[in-house]
């Protein structure tokens, strides 16, 4: 009978700290609820001098990754470093020395996940990484385990806290989009290239993630549509206001006759919608399946002690397999690795919303009948439209709201507009998500 479970990190920044914090202050917690202690054993970073804010045993840390990954007293590996090359190593290293394996790194599983995925079952190994997605909310353990017997009808999600801390301060405090940028790098929201955070790439990360998981299915994220926030200008946000909606950054997987839908992109909510509420670091995704109906988890979606406690979460899981010498009891891509199967991801120019368009165009008689003569030969139908002030002769916002029509057609209607000599700056194009009134 074992009589501890030891594990090492590998990388003691934002996260590593939080989970250092967590192992050690919830010791005796932990300990209750796994069996047997789970024992901190040694920490690897580059520089182990700065002052982490923690008490920890003489020797505990080391520069030398390899003092992890070879140590026998070492169950469990959790890498925390980030970043592709050496993340990678030390994931597949520490698999291939038969350790189980935590990390909170999306962006390396979006990319790798499947050859690590593989790598761990031939070895007969854990990989957790409840952590990648959504900070401190249990989405993952809620895919694979509460709703898996769920056909996952759609997942709606703010899964990025920076950018949602960037628009939550645009829209209620009209603050700068470079100055709440700096507030979030500054909280250890942001990654390490701010640009994953607003350009959407973390969410497509994330997003590829959630749909692995959610429909058995290997899904490269450079196959997700991804556009970020670093667009998003006051003006939209005052208009979605008047329209009585809220913009927010969405990773949106549906599953449409057999085909996926999986896309990233800014999107005006009704203001009354759950999502629409999140504010700040805080992220909700909702999904929605077959039997169970809406479902709502709320969260922070980063920093330190959030991120970490879902980590140590995966830290108990495997401690409890090891303790009843079982492995692989929930595969980690959900499905087994054998029953995973091809489905078709939509392109983008397939999909059908309802959409908001702003244009900038000179203010003179018969310009709009123009703007609705193109969009009308594309067959898009106008819900609602805005134009305020008169300015005859300067540029001025037309705002056009329309019913449900298809990308491929919004897009061509708007190639021909932004042509005509009217028009002075590209058109705004942000994705509607509500009822088609
Ligand atoms: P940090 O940059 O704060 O921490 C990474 C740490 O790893 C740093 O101390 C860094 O040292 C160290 N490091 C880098 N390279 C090596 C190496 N070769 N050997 C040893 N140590 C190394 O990142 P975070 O803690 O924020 O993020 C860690 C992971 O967690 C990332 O994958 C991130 O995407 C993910 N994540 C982060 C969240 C957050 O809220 N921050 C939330 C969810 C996931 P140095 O600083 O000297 O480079
Ligand atoms: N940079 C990420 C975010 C960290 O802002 O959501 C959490 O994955």
């Amino acid at each position: 009978m074992r009589s501890r479970i030891g594990v090492g990190i590998v990388g003691f920044g934002t996260v590593g700290t939080g989970v250092a914090t967590i192992l050690l202050r919830n010791a005796v917690l932990i300990r209750r609820r796994v069996g047997i202690p789970i024992e901190l054993v040694r920490i690897a970073d580059l520089d182990i001098v700065r002052d982490r804010g923690l008490a920890l045993s003489p020797g505990l840390l080391t520069t030398d990754l390899k003092a992890v990954l070879t140590d026998p007293d070492i169950d469990i590996v959790i890498e925390l470093i980030g970043g592709y090359d050496t993340a990678k190593r030390v994931i597949m290293e520490a698999i291939a020395a038969g350790k189980h394996v935590v990390t909170a790194n999306k962006a390396l599983l979006a990319l790798h996940g499947e050859e690590i995925f593989d790598a761990a079952t031939r070895k007969g190994v854990d990989v957790g990484f409840e952590a990648s997605v959504g900070g401190g909310i249990p989405v993952i353990r809620a895919l694979t385990e509460g709703l898996a017997g769920n056909t996952i009808e759609s997942i709606y999600g703010i899964i990025n806290g920076t950018s949602n801390y960037i628009l939550s301060k645009m829209t209620h405090e009209g603050q700068g989009f470079q100055e709440v940028l700096q507030d979030a790098q500054h909280a250890g929201y942001a990654e390490a290239d701010p640009t994953f955070d607003v350009a959407g790439i973390d969410s497509a990360h994330k997003l590829a993630v959630l749909v692995n998981l959610a429909y058995g299915t290997p899904v490269n994220f450079k196959d997700i549509y991804t556009e970020g926030i670093t667009g998003i200008t006051p003006t939209d946000i005052a208009y979605a206001k008047q329209f009585g909606c809220t913009i927010k950054l969405l990773g949106i997987a549906k599953l449409v006759d057999g085909e996926i839908e999986a896309r990233v992109h800014p999107t005006m909510l009704p203001s009354t919608s759950p999502i629409a509420q999140v504010e700040d670091v805080y992220n909700a995704i909702q999904v929605v399946g077959d039997a169970v109906g809406d479902v709502v988890l709320y969260g922070r979606g980063a920093g330190s002690l959030p991120t970490g406690s879902a980590v140590v979460s995966d830290v108990i899981a495997i401690g409890r397999n090891v303790l009843k010498g079982t492995v692989g009891r929930v595969p980690a891509a959900s499905f087994q690795q054998d029953q995973r199967r091809p489905i078709r991801l939509r392109p983008m120019e397939e999909i059908s919303s309802l959409y908001y368009l702003r244009f900038t165009v000179v203010d003179r008689p018969g310009v709009l009948a123009q703007i609705a003569g193109e969009l009308g030969r594309c067959g898009i139908s106008i819900s609602s439209m805005v134009q305020e002030g008169r300015c005859e002769g300067q540029t001025v916002p037309v705002v056009i709201k329309t019913h449900s029509a298809k990308e491929r057609d919004v897009q061509t209607a708007l190639r021909e507009i932004n042509r005509k000599p009217f028009v002075s700056e590209p058109t705004m194009l942000i994705r509607v998500e509500g009822k088609d009134e």
